[in-house]
């Protein structure tokens, strides 16, 4: 059977599909409070990298502790080089922008707390790349 042309409306106009599926359209999003990205870049050459000084390590104790306190809006993601690989562990936050550099374990309860309340590490601030 050869196809024949598309029906078109009644004003000529061929009618338009869709080629999105929208069906999840309905789905419930939780909104993002805050996003901490922490660098885990690994080097085999030798030079400086924050997935060689801890940054796993700072990152499942953030999750933990998120995890005991049922904070649902609040994300943390491992990721690549950020630049500043002299002062790793580094980290950001968005949507603040906020930049550390020189993270440990110990810093998990000040990331904590700047993810669910908004208040930095002070002391582990640094200034941001290429600023
Ligand atoms: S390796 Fe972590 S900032 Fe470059």
């Amino acid at each position: 059977m050869v196809a024949g042309p598309q029906p078109r409306s009644s004003d000529s106009t061929p009618k338009k599909t869709s080629l999105i599926d929208t069906s999840h359209r309905h789905a419930i999003v939780t909104p993002v409070r805050r996003h901490l990205f922490v660098c885990t870049n690994a080097r085999s050459s030798g030079k400086p990298a924050c997935g060689a000084s801890g940054s796993d390590v700072l990152i499942a104790e953030v999750q933990r502790r998120l995890l005991a306190r049922g904070a649902t809006d609040v994300l943390v993601t491992p990721c690549g080089c950020l630049g500043p690989c002299f002062d790793g562990p580094t980290a950001v936050v968005y949507p603040d922008g906020v930049w550390y550099g020189g993270l440990t374990p110990d810093d998990a309860d000040g990331l904590v707390e700047h993810l669910i309340d908004g208040k930095p590490v002070e002391a582990k601030i640094m200034e941001p790349p290429g600023s």
